[in-house]
């Protein structure tokens, strides 16, 4: 199944709530987001036997590849239910899961016995007041640092640890990052600064291109460019000369939606494919109706069929505004 654009339809993520413990400015600011901030109602989100229906949909669909979102995930009671029964659906699913780490120290064991086997942390600076000022939360760094470390003893490898610059903000901290992730032997990727979302002001003066950071870094480490795991990874990876790998998303000055092969659902079911989208098909109300499974993989592979989004090449090109997207937060990323 290829859409107009001869993509194949072979990852999902899924954001299984659009609650979070933190208020990244670049995604969900404090002042917007507070106290009387109304997120989704308990029935409006996807129940997991809900979420398990759809995936196994998805499944027969050709999809290879699930990656848990949020919000933050780790937020959703008894995640591990989730993971435990996704991860036991087929061994041929790479299940993956993104988290801003927080909860990590109390979570990596329980994950890793549940099934999961692959995690994505965000962490943008080591430096706890660059880290407080970027999560909108006065929490110490030094616990998602213990989450990270918890992840490793509880057997994940091939960590992989996403790190957004902003200029002026964490852009001083780069060295430091790559320091840490190597000396760890974790996978440090660079993702540059998006306009997603309706909130972040986003600017494309505030963008550190990723060959600026790769200048950076190459000032102290020598690394090179090394091929792809699979041609729709969105990350181009480079190893240091003395091992190690890092990544470096760069949607912004070289977009990659030629081989974009990702969906998303929201955590109130709605089938998005692309992240900057306005819209998605609501699958909840399918789920919750008289429809069988063959009706919703039906549903979704029309959709799928009429797909042309390429919403970050459009960018590059100046053209196709998008209004009212969809928040990273409720989309995951
Ligand atoms: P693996 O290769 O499976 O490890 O995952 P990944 O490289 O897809 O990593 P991850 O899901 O952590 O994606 C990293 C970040 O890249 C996301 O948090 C987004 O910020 C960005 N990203 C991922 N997919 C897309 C996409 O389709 N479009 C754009 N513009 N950005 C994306
Ligand atoms: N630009 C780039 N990455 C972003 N993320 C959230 N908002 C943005 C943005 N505006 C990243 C987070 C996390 C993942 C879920 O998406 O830092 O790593
Ligand atoms: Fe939460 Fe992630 Fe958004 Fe930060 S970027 S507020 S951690 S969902
Ligand atoms: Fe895919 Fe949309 Fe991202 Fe382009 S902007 S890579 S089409 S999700």
């Amino acid at each position: 199944m290829q859409d107009k654009l001869n993509r194949k339809l072979t990852d999902l993520r899924i954001s299984v709530t659009d609650r979070c413990n933190f208020r990244c400015r670049y995604c969900m600011p404090e002042e917007l987001y507070g106290e009387a901030y109304e997120f989704l109602k308990r029935d409006q989100v996807l129940s997991f036997e809900e979420i398990v229906r759809l995936t196994k949909i998805f499944i027969k669909l050709g999809i290879n590849k699930v990656r848990l979102t949020g919000g933050e995930p780790l937020v959703r009671k008894d995640i591990e239910k989730l993971v435990s029964s996704i991860s036991s659906l087929d061994n041929s699913i790479d299940l993956a899961m993104t988290t801003n780490g927080y909860l990590l120290d109390k979570f990596a064991h329980i994950l890793f016995d549940s099934g999961l086997r692959r995690l994505t942390i965000s962490l943008d600076s080591l430096d706890n007041d660059i880290f407080q000022k970027m999560s909108g939360k006065k929490f110490d760094i030094k616990d998602v640092l213990a989450g990270i470390g918890s992840a490793k003893d509880a057997g994940f490898e091939k960590i992989k640890i996403n790190t957004v610059i902003k200029k002026g903000i964490n852009d001083k901290g780069i060295i430091d990052l790559v320091d840490y992730c190597k000396q760890e032997g974790h996978i440090l990727r660079f993702i540059e600064y998006m306009d997603v979302g309706t909130l972040n002001s986003w600017n494309r003066k505030s963008v550190v291109d990723s060959e600026k950071i790769i200048d950076i870094i190459s000032k102290k480490y020598s690394i090179h460019p090394i091929k792809k795991n699979y041609s729709s990874e969105v990350a181009d990876r480079y190893q240091f000369d003395d091992g190690g790998e890092l990544g470096f998303i760069s949607s912004i000055s070289n977009p990659f939606c030629m081989s974009c092969t990702r969906s998303r659902i929201t955590a109130d079911g709605k089938f998005v494919t692309c992240l900057f989208s306005n819209k998605g098909l609501d699958l909840k109300r399918y789920l919750r109706s008289k429809a069988t499974d063959e009706d919703i993989l039906n549903l979704i592979s029309e959709s799928w069929l009429i797909r042309d989004d390429q919403y970050s090449l459009d960018r590059s090109l100046e053209k196709g505004k998008v209004k009212n997207k969809i928040e990273m937060f409720q989309l995951g990323g």
